[in-house]
């Protein structure tokens, strides 16, 4: 295992200073990154202060920062804009996204998303909650986002995704998709929700310095 992950972390140490050029295909043309991935990997320095520590947690509530390794470049880049307009609520996220124009989210999306992106791999593990059934359309039945702008969900956390799902429900995370979703979740849909999303895969990762993909 250490030795596949320096290999990947030669990978993305690669892939950060040669740029994307034929090394990386994007999985889906609308999920192309469009950003810099050598740009975004200097500045998604300050990320790893909270993303790259494995198991590290948002002190109140508490719950584990999200994996944003190998997420989907257009579903980051989204996220960081909907911290800067409020839609996220998360203070400290809201003063991080804050700091970074359009065009760095793009090129830090670019680098997070595509050192070692995670693919669908088209197989489920374990059994599916009922209250799956609807959400697999969008996220896929491994957890993996069908396409770009919906988020994979494979291999993260199952207490942020309960987290997640609780702030949508009560309207604290603003999104006309995912509010009407969550409305009629109760509490013990959403643990079985996360939990089984959670421990979907192809995993997302947790990014370690200096340049990415590590721990899962
Ligand atoms: C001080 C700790 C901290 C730092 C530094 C930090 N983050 Fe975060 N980040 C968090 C926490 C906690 C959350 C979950 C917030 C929430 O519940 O909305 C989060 C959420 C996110 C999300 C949403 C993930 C998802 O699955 O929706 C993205 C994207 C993100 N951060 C990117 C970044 C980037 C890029 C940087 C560096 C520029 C960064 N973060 C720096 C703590 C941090
Ligand atoms: C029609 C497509 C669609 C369906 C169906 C759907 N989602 Fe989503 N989901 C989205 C989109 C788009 C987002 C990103 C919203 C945002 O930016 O906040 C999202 C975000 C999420 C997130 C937050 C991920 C993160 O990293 O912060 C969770 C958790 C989630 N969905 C779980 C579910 C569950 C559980 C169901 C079924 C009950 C479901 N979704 C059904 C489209 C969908």
């Amino acid at each position: 295992m250490r030795l596949m992950n320096r290999t990947i972390s030669m990978l993305a140490a690669t892939l950060a200073l040669g740029g994307l050029a034929g090394l990386a295909t994007p999985a889906r043309a609308d999920d192309a990154p469009a950003g810099d991935a050598a740009r975004g990997a200097k500045l998604g320095y300050t990320c790893y202060g909270c993303h790259g520590i494995p198991d590290y947690r948002n002190a109140y509530p508490t719950y584990h920062v999200p994996k944003i390794g190998g997420q989907h470049y257009a579903y980051l880049v989204s996220a960081l804009g909907e911290y800067r307009a409020g839609a996220r609520p998360h203070p400290t996220m809201r003063g991080q996204a804050g700091s970074l124009s359009e065009q760095d989210s793009r090129d830090v999306a670019a680098f997070f998303a595509s050192a070692n992106p995670v693919k669908s791999e088209g197989k489920a593990v374990g059994k599916a909650p009922e209250a799956a059934a609807t959400c697999v359309a969008c996220h896929g039945n491994d957890g993996v986002g069908i396409t770009g702008d919906y988020p994979t969900l494979a291999g993260q956390h199952a207490d942020y995704l309960e987290q997640a799902l609780k702030a949508y429900r009560k309207g604290a995370r603003q999104n006309p998709i995912m509010n009407p979703m969550a409305a009629a979740l109760k509490d013990e849909d959403i643990r079985a929700l996360a939990e089984y999303f959670a421990q979907q895969s192809p995993p997302l990762w947790v990014p370690l310095p200096p340049h990415g993909p590590g721990a899962r």
